[in-house]
C-alpha cells in the first residue's frame, strides 16, 4: 500500500441490485489523489454502477470502500454529506433542473456554497462560453439538444473545483471536436489538483489522453497491457490545493 491515503479505494468489492446477480466482482483499485483515470467497457459492464458507488448513491453488496481515506462502512448516511460535497459528478442522463436556466443551473453548486453573486456571475458566464454556450445562458435545458445539456451538466459539475469529479459519458452526445475541447477542460482541472474518473465507450478519446485505463468486462476488472495498468501517475498537485477555486480563478481562461 502506498504511503499516502488513496482518494479512492475498492478492497474486493461486489455489487448486486436487489436478489439479482452480481454485476460488480471483486474490483480492487485505489486511485491516488490527483490522479486521472479514463474507465472502459461495453454497454453493460457495470461502468454506471461503479461510478455510482464512488460517489455514494450506491452502498456495495460486499467489500471495503474507503473515500478521501475514510472507510465508508464505518459512516451514517448523514456522514456522508460533507464527502458528497467535495464530489463532482457528470450523470449519464445529465439531471440538469428544467426549469432553471442554463446559467442557474451551473450558478447552483456556488450558490449552495454560499459564493456571492457578484463572485459567480463572471465565472459562470465564461465557463459556459468555453464549452460553447455563449448564446444559451438563458435557455432552459428542455429548450436544447443533448450535446448542450451535456456540456451544462458539465459545466455545473467542475465550476466548485470539486476535490474529486466523476462523469459518466460526459461525451457521448457531442461531436469529436467538442470532446476534444472537454477533454482539454478536464486535463486543466486535473492540473489544478482535481482527481478525475470518467467513464467512456469511446476508447479512441481514452487512448488519445494517454490517461491510465481502468477496464471492466462483464463487472470485472481488467488488469492488461500497460495502458489498462492502474498505474498511479505522480500527483500533479496536492488535493488540498482544490479547497482554492479553480472555476473561480484560472479556469476557463485556456489559451
Ligand atoms: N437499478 C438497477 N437494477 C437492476 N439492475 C441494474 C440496475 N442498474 C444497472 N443494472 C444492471 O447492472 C449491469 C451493469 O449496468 P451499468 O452499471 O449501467 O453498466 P454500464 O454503465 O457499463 O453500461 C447491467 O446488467 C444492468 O442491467
Ligand atoms: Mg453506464
Amino acid at each position: 500500500m502506498s504511503s499516502f491515503a488513496a482518494m479512492v479505494r475498492f478492497e474486493n468489492v461486489g455489487m448486486r441490485y436487489g436478489r439479482g446477480p452480481e454485476v460488480l466482482r471483486d474490483i480492487s483499485l485505489s486511485l491516488e489523489p490527483g490522479s486521472f483515470h479514463f474507465l472502459t467497457g461495453p454497454s453493460g459492464a457495470g461502468k454506471t454502477t461503479l461510478l455510482r458507488l464512488i460517489y455514494l448513491a450506491e452502498r456495495p453488496s460486499r467489500g471495503l470502500i474507503s473515500l478521501f481515506g475514510k472507510d465508508l462502512s464505518g459512516l451514517a448516511r448523514r456522514e456522508l454529506t460533507p464527502l458528497r460535497r467535495r464530489i463532482g459528478i457528470v450523470f449519464q442522463d445529465f439531471r440538469l433542473i428544467p426549469h432553471l436556466s442554463a446559467f442557474d443551473n451551473v450558478a447552483l453548486p456556488l450558490r449552495v456554497a454560499g459564493t456571492p453573486e457578484s463572485k459567480l456571475r463572471g465565472n459562470v458566464r465564461e465557463l459556459l462560453e468555453w464549452v460553447g454556450l455563449a448564446d444559451k445562458l438563458e435557455a432552459n435545458p428542455p429548450t436544447l439538444s443533448g450535446g448542450e445539456q451535456q456540456r451544462i451538466a458539465i459545466a455545473r459539475a467542475v465550476i466548485a473545483s470539486p476535490s474529486l469529479l466523476i462523469a459518466d459519458e460526459p461525451t457521448g452526445n457531442v461531436d469529436d471536436a467538442m470532446a476534444l475541447r472537454l477533454l482539454h477542460l478536464f486535463e486543466q482541472m486535473n492540473k489544478l489538483g482535481t482527481t478525475l474518473v470518467i467513464a467512456t465507450h469511446n476508447a479512441v478519446l481514452a487512448a488519445r489522453s494517454g490517461r491510465p485505463v481502468l477496464h471492466l468486462e462483464n463487472g470485472e476488472l481488467m488488469r492488461g497491457p500497460v495502458s489498462a495498468r492502474q498505474t498511479p501517475r505522480p500527483p500533479s498537485a496536492k488535493a488540498d490545493q482544490t479547497k482554492g477555486h479553480a472555476g473561480q480563478n484560472k479556469e476557463p481562461a485556456v489559451s
